[in-house]
């Protein structure tokens, strides 16, 4: 297994670019599967997660092409309606193919995926969405059946706001017979994207952007082009690389109106932001001012980035709270922080963070994505040598985040085990 070795205490600088979104581009590849054709993906990085979901399309019958951040999925051969355990299992938006087959073949099985490091993770909301549209679903031997003659429009409102659950439920909606309407649905951007792009496909779907979505269903889609939009996630643990290094860098080919939850938060520690329209600039802050942080749906404060932000806070002078509605139990990366000096209690789901002076490098390990990308983070500002095992988590979200830290000065380096 990799490890990063960093030597902290390192400033950065320069401009870094922001690759593709991954958590807008894994929908969108499966919602290719509603129209027979061949896609094409521009600016799509190169991530496990998405070299695992290329390999899925594949069990489904679908021509994979993926060369120089340009992906393209040829359907039209596709005829196999089901989503392997050893596939679902390494990756929970395997689930978002649910939507798709059923749409495509009347017919889906779909293993059910397990828990996962930042909590239990049911899917009851995308079956209760499928079931709203006519699917019956049976659950046998670890899989989903789902079966239709053909979907039909329905009202479904949802209890959770749930970014997985709008996308199944659009994806199975937008040729369904009649309209359907989606009540509290997920507004993030990468919801927006995958709107875009159905509509793109010749879909009919209104009220982007807001919590209520109207599809009229359409008898076909059509394979097109697009342009994946900037990862909001990458480009926020970048800024918090300048902040937490105290450090003034750019963040490229970004779309600053994705990230104004962060934007508001850095401005309240201290730091200044050159905001332009791809790109913005950290000037960081002299010190660090506590600043409380509640993860929420969008356009609140984003959970994926809650531990980089708690990060931050290690070193800020003086005492907040860092809570999290979205994944109540995502907290896995405070005892790896406080490894590293860091002086954190968790209590009832709330971390207390009492910053302190300097942060010491030590050995930790990964626990999942974001958690990873919050010890890189602190790894950056840690004075002496911290390595992270298990990198394999942030591999799946990165794309090649140490050479793109070294590129603007960190120390960093990947060991191969
Ligand atoms: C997606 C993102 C993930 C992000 C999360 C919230 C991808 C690949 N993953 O995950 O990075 O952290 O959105 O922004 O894009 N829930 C239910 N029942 C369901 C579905 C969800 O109770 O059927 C709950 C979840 O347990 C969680 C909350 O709803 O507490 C939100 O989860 P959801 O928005 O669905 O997250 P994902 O789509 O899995």
């Amino acid at each position: 297994m990799d490890k990063f070795i960093i030597n902290g205490g390192k400033k950065l600088s320069g401009t870094i670019k922001v690759s593709g979104a991954k958590n807008a581009i894994l929908p969108i590849m499966t919602a290719t599967l509603l129209a027979k054709g061949k896609t094409i993906l521009h600016n799509v990085p190169y991530l496990n997660d998405i070299k695992m979901m290329a390999h899925l399309l594949r069990v489904i019958g679908a021509r994979v092409d993926f060369a120089d951040e340009v992906m393209e999925i040829d359907t039209t051969h596709c005829s196999f309606f089901e989503a392997p355990y050893e596939l679902v299992s390494k990756m929970r938006a395997s689930i978002w193919v649910l939507g798709p087959l059923l749409a495509r073949f009347g017919e889906a099985k779909v293993s059910f995926p397990g828990g996962c490091a930042i909590g239990t993770r049911p899917v009851d909301l995308h079956l209760k969405a499928m079931e709203a549209m006519g699917a019956k679903i049976d659950i046998e031997h670890g899989y989903i059946f789902a079966k239709c003659e053909k979907l039909k429009g329905a009202k479904i409102e949802f209890e959770k706001v749930s970014v997985g659950a709008t996308a199944n439920a659009l994806m199975a909606a937008v040729t369904a017979e009649g309209v359907t309407e989606i009540i509290n649905a997920a507004t993030e951007p990468e919801i927006s994207s995958l709107i875009d792009f159905l509509n793109i496909m010749g879909a009919k779907i209104s009220g982007k952007s807001t919590s209520h979505l109207i599809i009229q269903g359409v008898e076909r889609l059509n394979p097109v082009a697009m342009n994946m939009i900037p990862d909001r996630i990458e480009a926020g643990t970048f800024l918090i690389a300048g902040a937490i290094t105290k450090s003034r860098i750019t963040v490229d080919r970004c779309c600053p109106e994705h990230l104004q939850a962060l934007i508001e938060k850095l401005t309240e520690v201290g730091c200044d932001l050159n905001i332009k329209e791809n790109s913005i600039e950290l000037i960081p802050a002299e010190h660090i001012r506590p600043v409380d942080v509640t993860a929420v749906p969008h356009p609140g404060f984003p959970t994926d980035l809650q531990a980089q932000f708690l990060a931050l806070m290690t070193l800020s002078e003086g005492e907040c709270k860092i809570k999290d509605t979205v994944f109540p139990d995502r907290f896995m990366h405070v005892a790896e922080l406080n490894r590293l000096d860091a002086n954190i209690i968790l209590e009832n789901g709330v971390a207390t963070v009492k910053g302190v002076e300097s942060l010491s490098g030590a050995e930790v390990m990964a626990t999942d994505l974001r958690a990873s990308a919050a010890l890189v983070l602190a790894g950056l500002a840690a004075n002496g040598q911290t390595i992270i095992s298990r990198i394999y988590h942030i591999d799946r979200g990165y794309e090649q985040i140490e050479k793109k830290l070294s590129e603007i000065g960190a120390d960093i380096q990947r060991v191969l085990a």
